[in-house]
Order: structure tokens, then sequence, then C-alpha cells
């Protein structure tokens, strides 16, 4: 996920320039922990010249490169990118200038207009430099501009030509202002001695100061060197907000409110399922993508831990939507169960949240060694798994920082999805639902969650069973158990369970079952075997007479179909487990034992 900051100093209180290079820095060292590929930096100075320094890589590698720490300015503007729109390059990097050089702005976001834009843009003789949307903010500004209207102005019509959700800020030289606007991604003011600043969140702002203004959508801020202003996009309108103080730590508010990482990737879920959706549809692959697997003669999904649970359901989907079976295999299991099977005509999608899983990198090699065809499903963007495809679709999560994986998750089963139906020939439009059906169902489940806490807490061994649809999800649930309550809890078919594992069950034994509206009466069965034995069934689904009779509890899930409703069973068992372990005196995010990015065999 990309971040902004800019900043706006008094620079009558120094005889020269002041020198912002360090302060730009720091202020991206603070905003790295989002996830970037790309930094860049820019500086408005006296002389009515702009300093722009930008390339790929780490934010001290390129400062140190670029020499960030000599730039000088009375305003400066820092963005970190993280590609979804035009590849990670020094031309796509942001800040981006206008065509004649004097306005210079970066954005965070997603502008999903972008290739309507760039085509207008560069029919009214603009000088569009790069593929990247945040160069459509700058240009979006600059059209208004130059009929002569003043910058709030500009602001407020470019808002109604930028489709998406972002936040960008943009200053001109000769002047003594910036100015930012938000648009559903976040923007925060901050107000200190001799300066203001914004920035995309907290951590960048609160070294600096911690007097501070929240943005609201549809609001553009005016940086002045001593205080800012508010205004409405709608109309330029004035509007009137208090300083807020901010008291709060630094690592809290980098959890934005929330008291863990995996809390807050929990809640993120919905937003960044809206902003995958709005990527898909625009990735320039895609098609290259869809005809790899139209025309494989096999196809293989690849990953590892929570990624391979994804790989199961996206299978299945292929199977119910395009009529396209593919194998789900864990990777490193991939060569001993399939190697001397694999040829050229075969594609293989490997699926990783990092990129850099060992395990997947090593079933890649095999691949390449077979000449199959190399496609990724990557949250990481210029990690290794994305520069050994041939195409991947980037899962737009952002950083995720909790050990158990979480939005990347859902977001990597939402690709599969979104996949399927288009093999199918189907609409995507039901997927337009999703980010406000995940939202009502994390509301929906979780006061049902807070008694199953207590009863679960003295439990250290139980199981997660599901079926069809719900298969995988009963396996990751179990994953998510394992990893944070340190319980032992096995995910399985429904229908094994009578094979072998129902002797455990005696007397209040928890079996927690992942039912799907498909598969109701086969899951009462199931339900009833581990009942009438004395077991405790705690039953994950939508309402039903049958499952509310059969269950000892039933946890609620809104109305959804089943493809929808796979997807959507995984967020009662990520809460669950999350407070499973606060309860049992862990802490989630940092699980003993365990590694986010295991690059070992
Ligand atoms: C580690 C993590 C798991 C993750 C797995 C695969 O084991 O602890 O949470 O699912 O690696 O990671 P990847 O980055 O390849 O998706």
């Amino acid at each position: 996920m990309c971040g902004i900051f800019g900043i706006v100093t008094s620079a009558e209180t120094n005889l020269s320039e002041p020198l912002l290079g360090p302060t730009l820095t720091e202020a991206g060292r603070r905003l790295s922990y989002r996830g970037y590929d790309s930094v860049g930096c820019a500086t408005l100075r006296a002389d009515r010249s702009i300093d722009l320094r930008k390339d790929v890589g780490k934010v001290d590698q390129v400062a140190s490169r670029l020499n960030f720490q000599e730039m000088r300015g009375t305003r400066g503007i820092l963005q970190l990118r993280w590609a979804t729109f035009g590849a990670p390059s020094q031309v796509n990097a942001q800040p981006h200038l206008d065509s004649d050089g004097d306005m210079v702005g970066a954005h965070n976001g997603n502008v999903v207009n972008t290739a309507e834009l760039r085509q207008q843009f560069m029919a009214e003789g603009m000088v569009v430099r790069s593929t990247n949307d945040g160069e459509c903010c700058v240009h979006a500004v600059e059209r208004y501009i130059d009929r002569g209207e003043d910058f709030i102005a500009a602001i407020c019509h470019a808002y109604v030509d930028l489709a998406g959700d972002y936040a960008f800020v943009i200053g001109r030289v000769g002047e003594q202002e910036l100015y930012a606007v938000k648009k559903g991604s976040g923007l925060v003011a901050g107000i200190g001695e001799g300066f203001t600043c914004v920035s995309s969140d907290l951590p960048s702002i609160l070294p600096l100061t911690r007097h501070v203004v929240r943005i609201e959508d549809g609001e553009i801020v005016t940086l002045y060197p001593d205080h800012v202003e508010l205004h409405s996009v709608l109309d330029g309108s004035p509007i009137q907000r208090e300083i807020e103080i901010i008291t709060e730590s630094m690592e809290s508010a980098q959890k934005g409110g929330f008291p863990h990482f995996m809390l807050k990737e929990i809640h993120e879920q919905p937003t960044v399922a809206g902003e995958l959706l709005h990527v898909l549809a625009e990735l320039p692959e895609m098609e290259q993508i869809l005809n790899r697997l139209k025309t494989a003669r096999h196809i293989y999904f690849v990953g590892c831990g929570t990624s391979y649970h994804a790989c199961i359901l996206g299978a299945i989907y292929l199977a119910r939507l395009a009529g396209r079976p593919a194998f789900p295999i864990l990777a490193p299991q991939f060569s001993a169960q399939y190697g001397p099977a694999l040829d050229q005509s075969d594609v293989g999608l490997f699926v990783s949240q990092s990129g850099e899983t060992k395990d997947v990198i090593n079933a890649i090699q095999v691949a390449q060694s077979r000449g199959m065809g190399i496609l990724g499903m990557v949250n990481v963007v210029g990690s290794t798994l994305t520069r050994l495809s041939e195409a991947y679709l980037p899962l737009v999560c952002g950083y995720e920082i909790s050990v158990p994986a979480t939005k990347t998750f859902t977001n990597q089963v939402i690709a599969f999805l979104y996949l399927a139906m288009r093999l199918g020939g189907h609409p995507t439009d039901s997927l337009d639902q999703l980010p406000e059906l995940m939202q009502k169902t994390l509301e929906h489940v979780a006061p049902q969650i807070e008694p199953l806490v207590e009863l679960l807490a003295p439990r250290s061994d139980l199981y997660c069973l599901g079926y069809g649809l719900t298969y995988p999800i009963a396996l990751e649930g179990a994953l998510k158990m394992k990893e944070i309550t340190y319980a032992h809890c096995e995910g399985m078919l429904s229908t094994e369970f009578k094979h072998g594992p129902l002797s455990a069950v005696d007397e209040g034994y928890p079996v927690l079952f992942s039912a799907g509206p498909e598969d109701t009466p086969l899951l009462v069965s199931g339900i009833n075997e581990v009942t009438c034995r004395g077991g405790k069934a705690i039953v994950f689904g939508q309402d039903d007479p049958s499952l509310r009779s059969n269950a000892d509890i039933l946890v609620s899930l809104p109305p959804a179909g089943a493809n929808l409703n796979g997807l959507l069973s995984i967020l009662p068992l990520q809460l669950l487990s999350y407070h499973l372990s606060l309860r049992r005196g862990f802490d989630p995010d940092f699980p003993r034992n365990l590694s986010k990015t295991l690059t070992v065999d």
C-alpha cells in the first residue's frame, strides 16, 4: 500500500532554505511498514524550481543513492509506492510533475479510470510521462489550473474526474502552500512549531507533532506554514475542525487503534477486498493469465500453509464456475507427487503472500526445469515470486504484519473466484457486494464469538470440520487456531471424522463445523454423530432451522450464495482464534516458534 507525506515550513525563520531531506527520509521510514517497492522525494525551492528524486528500492537505499539528505526547500513531498498501475520503475515512481514542471504531487490509493484519463490528458496536449495512476492526480488538477481556476476549485473538479479511492498531495512553485485531498484512503494533518504536515497515517506525523487534524472523505486540506484550512470538495466551502492532541504511543498508532495487528488486518479485509476488485478489473496481465489457464493441459495451484488452503478453494471454484479441473498441491510435495508427469503444456499458479517461501521457490524451479508456464499470485510486489513469474496477480493487501495470515487469505480466495468467473464466462458484478458483505459478516459474528471463547479456552484439543467449499475453510480455521492458541486443532473433511477421529469424542469434546448452505443435510448427520456421543457441536453457517435444532451452538452468518459463503466462513474462525489466543495469554501477532516468511527448507 502506498504512503504519502507532505510538509510546509516557514522559510522566513531561516536565512537559507530548510534542509528537508532528513525529515522526508525519516517520514518514508515511518511509512515503510505499509509495504512498498519505490521511493520518491520532491522539494519546492525558493528559486521556483522543483528538486525531484525517485527510484525503485528501499527507503534507505534510494535515499542514500540519490542523496535525499541534501535536499532543501520550503515545502516537500515524499511518497512510497506499492505498484498497482504501472510496473515498479523509476518513471512510475512518485511524485510526478505536471506538463511544464511547475507542479508536483503524489498519491496513495487507486485511480481506477487511469487508462481513460491518460488518453484524455494526452489528447489535451499534456505531457504524460508514466503509466502510473498517481500522475493522473497531478494532470487532473493541472487541467483546471490551466483553465484559470484557483487551486481549491481545480481540486474540486479533479475530484469529480478521478474515480477510485485515493488521497493525494500537490503543490506549485512560487507559492507557500501544499494541498491534499482525501477520498477513501487515509489522510491526517499535523500542526507543529513553524511547520504543518500531512500524511497517510499517524506514525510519520507523531515524531514531529502530536497536534493533528483528521481529514474526512471529500475534504481538501491546505497546509500553510503555521496553520491548516479545510474545504469541502463539493463547493469549496470552508470546514471548521478542532485540533486533536494525540496521547497514544507510536506502536498503538501504527495499529490504527486496534490492540493487535491481527485484529486490524481482520478488519481491513472489506477494504482490501474492494481494492483488489478494482485492480483485477484493470489488470493489464489479466488476459494473458486467463489465456494461459485456458490453454493449459493441466493446471496446478501450488502453495504452503494458508496459501495452500486458498489453492484448494481455488480449485473448487475453477471446477464449479469454469468446468476446468486444477490440482491444488502443497509446494514441497509438488515434485514428489507430480514431477515425472509435468511438461511444457502445463501451467503452475504459485500462490504466496510473501513471494519468498523457499518451499514455493523450490517448486517453481522444478516447474521451470520442465518448461512449464509459471504464474504467480502474491502480495509482496518485487519479491522472488514476482520476478520468476511470467505474469502475476497482485493481492494488494498492503503489508501484513501479524504472523497469522488473514487479509491475504481472503484476497487470494477472491482472486481465485474472479479468475474462475472470468474463465467460465460469468459476469463478475456479483463480486461488487463482497466488501459490504464481509463488513456485515464481521459485525454480525463478533458478539456471537464472545461466549465461545469462555467455552473453548480450557480445551487444548479440538477439530474443525467442513465439506465441499468449506473443507479448505476448516483447514484454514484449524491452522489459525494452531498458530496462535497453541491448542491442537485438526482441520478435516467432515465425512472423514467418522473414519477414526470420532473415537476422541467424549462428554463436552468440542467439534467446530463450517457449514455451507448446499451441504446442510450431510453436515447434520456429522453433527449428530458428535452430539449423540456427548460431544459439543459448534456450527458456523447461515441461519437454518435444521442447523439450529441439531447444533449445540449456531454462529450464524448473513445469507449469501454458496461461493461467497465459502469465503465469508473464514471470518468468524479468524476472530475466534484471535480472541482465544488473548484469553489463553498469548500474543497473536507473534506466536512462538513461527515466522511470517520461511525462507528455509
Ligand atoms: C509460514 C507462515 C504461514 C504462511 C506460510 C506460507 O509458515 O507462518 O502463515 O501461510 O508460511 O507463506 P506464504 O508467504 O508463501 O503465503
